[in-house]
């Protein structure tokens, strides 16, 4: 599953007519392999044998642009002094309450309101798959017979759908506008319809960059509320944007925060963090597999947040390259660009596919999002990178136009 919907557009996008992702060849060979397709296909779920895995973008010797990953290592000096706190840990045990020490140094390092509490996952990935897992409450009296959904502004971040789809939940896609604000209307009407389990409004958006109007924000919470339902609020690219929802979030019991370490500088190590009032993280957290924060992973965080004004001077490069960056696209003839509040900008370009091909010849890797879904026809997202990467991403992006 890691990795499975990052970029994939939809579940089974890419499929040939026999069920085999475009290009792959059927197995020719014996009968073990003959063998072990007829049982595939009979122990595995359909849906599941339509999908294929998602192939990660070959990025060796490229300017890395497609991901949204803080372009900076951490500096030489703590590379070591981490080294050396890692090899020293007990990599034979399983993980223990160090993971409590993270959990509190996270709540504090964010902000979490008094009465609330915080589950970690293995990336907000995981915490996304969780809460569809713990909300897969089949039809029956208690949700009037309806199949639990997840609801979600389109386009966004895939892996609502996606986690939705693999727990048996159903996903209610509402197009934003032509300039990728909510819909209040349709996000209104689409809830009373659907009076879904779970609403994700992530804030700023994946792959629109943009932060939604906060009255309207607050309308759709209200909504929900009204229905029963929780809200998670997603803040993966928190440390990019101008507005966070964390000092509001105690006005509510039915609302969720979740964050991520990715975006922040250690998308290598996987950690996504989920506030929300205490009984309601409580039920969220039974489902989560008992050692799912590696000791690793648990200590490069707690490092991390030991140092979190390195990453925070990090953070600021990067918004400091993101202006600079709005600037020089918005004077290129026939690019739009969209306002960001995250390390990631959406152009609109005259021919997407073109563009994205004659980058990826410049040894630029950008995403070419103009297939997920119609209001991005013709766009490409690209990540802020250093002030080097950015010169060339801009040099390959005017000759490839
Ligand atoms: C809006 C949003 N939420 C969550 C994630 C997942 O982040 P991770 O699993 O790396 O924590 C992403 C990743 O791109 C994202 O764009």
């Amino acid at each position: 599953m890691k990795n499975a919907g990052h970029e994939a557009t939809s579940a089974n996008a890419g499929m040939s007519a026999a069920g085999l992702p475009q290009g792959a060849k059927a197995p020719s060979g014996g009968s073990a392999v003959r063998e072990a397709t007829s049982v595939g296909a009979s122990i595995f779920r359909q849906d599941v044998q339509s999908m294929h895995a998602y192939a990660i973008q070959d990025s060796a010797g490229m300017v890395k642009l497609d991901a949204m990953e803080n372009p900076h290592r951490l500096p030489p000096a703590l590379q070591v002094a981490l080294g050396q706190r890692l090899g020293a840990l007990a990599l034979n045990r399983y993980p223990d309450g160090r993971v409590n020490d993270l959990r509190h140094a996270l709540a504090a390092y964010a902000g979490m309101p008094e009465g609330f509490d915080i589950m970690l996952g293995n990336g907000s990935d995981e915490l996304i798959s969780l809460l569809a897992l713990a909300c897969a409450v089949p039809p029956g009296a208690e949700n009037g017979f309806r199949r639990a959904g997840v609801l979600a502004p389109v386009p966004g971040f895939v892996m609502y759908a996606m986690s939705a789809q693999l727990q048996g939940l159903g996903f209610h896609g509402v197009p934003l506008t032509a300039d990728f604000e909510l819909d209040e209307p349709a996000m209104l009407a689409a809830i009373a319809q659907h009076q879904p389990a779970i609403t994700y409004l992530a804030y700023p958006n994946n792959p629109t960059a943009n932060l939604w109007d906060d009255a309207v924000i607050e309308k759709i919470i209200l909504a929900v509320g009204a229905q029963g339902g929780l809200v998670v609020m997603d803040e993966a690219y928190q440390p990019f944007s101008s507005k966070s929802y964390i000092d509001r979030l105690a006005r509510h019991s039915h609302v969720l925060l979740m964050r991520t370490l990715s975006k922040f500088g250690l998308a290598g190590v996987r950690l996504g963090y989920m506030m929300g009032p205490q009984a309601l993280i409580a039920e969220i957290d039974k489902v989560r597999p008992p050692y799912n924060i590696s000791v690793l992973n648990c200590e490069c965080a707690l490092f991390a947040l030991e140092h979190h004004e390195v990453f925070a001077a990090q953070a600021l490069e990067i918004r400091a390259q993101r202006a600079m960056l709005l600037e020089a696209l918005a004077l290129l003839p026939g690019v739009r660009v969209y306002p960001s509040d995250a390390n990631m900008i959406l152009l609109r370009v005259p021919d997407a596919q073109k563009t994205f091909e004659g980058m990826r010849m410049r040894k630029v890797l950008v995403k070419n999002v103009s297939k997920m879904h119609p209001l991005l026809a013709n766009c490409l997202r690209l990540t802020v990178g250093t002030a080097d990467e950015n010169r060339l991403m801009l040099a390959a992006l005017r000759e490839s136009l």
